[in-house]
């Protein structure tokens, strides 16, 4: 199996090359940021409660977010491999996915880090705020708080992947080709 952590900070564009990567590499692609705003849209009692702290661009709780994963894994027994994008983001949710893919026979392959300026985060995500109707993408009091949360509780983890040998990173700033080629080429040195 291929399981893939895509890593880095709000706007460094993971999702934009999770699409990419699964078209690639025929992977599951697991985004607790897509699954919570799916629960908000649907009006569960979840969705409810995680939408207050993510308007504010804070973490939600991480039993929230590890027993979406745990479920997502169960209800994909057959899959040739994750990308978890967005996921893990502290170092208990790290821990977590190690014991829930051991229980599974399965480890992660790699983070794969991607490397963007704080001054091209807020803008991407500020000119994607004009359509996005993504209250996080609203105003820049915001976005500084989801690169506070990301500075404080989830970048401690490229630590906890160098230790497992497992962090790589490449130049998240350039064109979504040129990055796409160089996550390519650090996925073939596992592959
Ligand atoms: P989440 O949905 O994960 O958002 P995020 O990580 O803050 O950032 P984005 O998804 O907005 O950015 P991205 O890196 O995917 O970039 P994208 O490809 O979209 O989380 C939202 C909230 O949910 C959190 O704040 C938290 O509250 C909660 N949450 C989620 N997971 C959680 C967890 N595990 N634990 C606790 N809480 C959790 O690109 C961004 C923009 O840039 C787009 O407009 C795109 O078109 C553009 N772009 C992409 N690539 C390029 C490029 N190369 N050049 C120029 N522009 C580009
Ligand atoms: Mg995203």
């Amino acid at each position: 199996m291929l399981n893939i952590v895509l890593f880095g900070p709000p706007g460094a564009g993971k999702g934009t090359q999770s699409e990419k990567l699964i078209a690639e590499y025929q992977l599951m692609h697991l985004s607790t940021g897509d699954i919570l705003r799916g629960e908000i849209a649907a009006g569960t009692a979840l969705g409810l409660e995680a939408k207050k702290l993510m308007d504010a661009g804070s973490l939600v709780p991480d039993e929230v977010v590890i027993g979406m994963i745990s479920s997502k894994l169960d209800q994909n027994k057959n899959a040739d491999g994750f990308i978890f994008d967005g996921f893990p983001r502290t170092v208990k949710q790290a821990e977590a996915l190690d014991k829930l893919l051991a229980q599974k026979n399965t480890s992660i392959t790699m983070m794969l880090a991607l490397e963007v300026n704080d001054e091209e985060l807020t803008k991407r995500l500020l000119f994607r705020g004009k359509f996005s109707g993504r209250a996080d993408d609203q105003n820049e009091e915001i976005i500084r708080n989801r690169i506070k949360e990301y500075n404080n509780k989830t970048a401690p983890l490229k630590s906890y992947y160098s230790a497992q040998s497992k962090f790589q990173s490449v130049n998240g700033v350039g064109t979504v080709d040129e990055i796409f080629s160089n996550l390519r080429g650090k996925i073939a040195t596992v592959k």
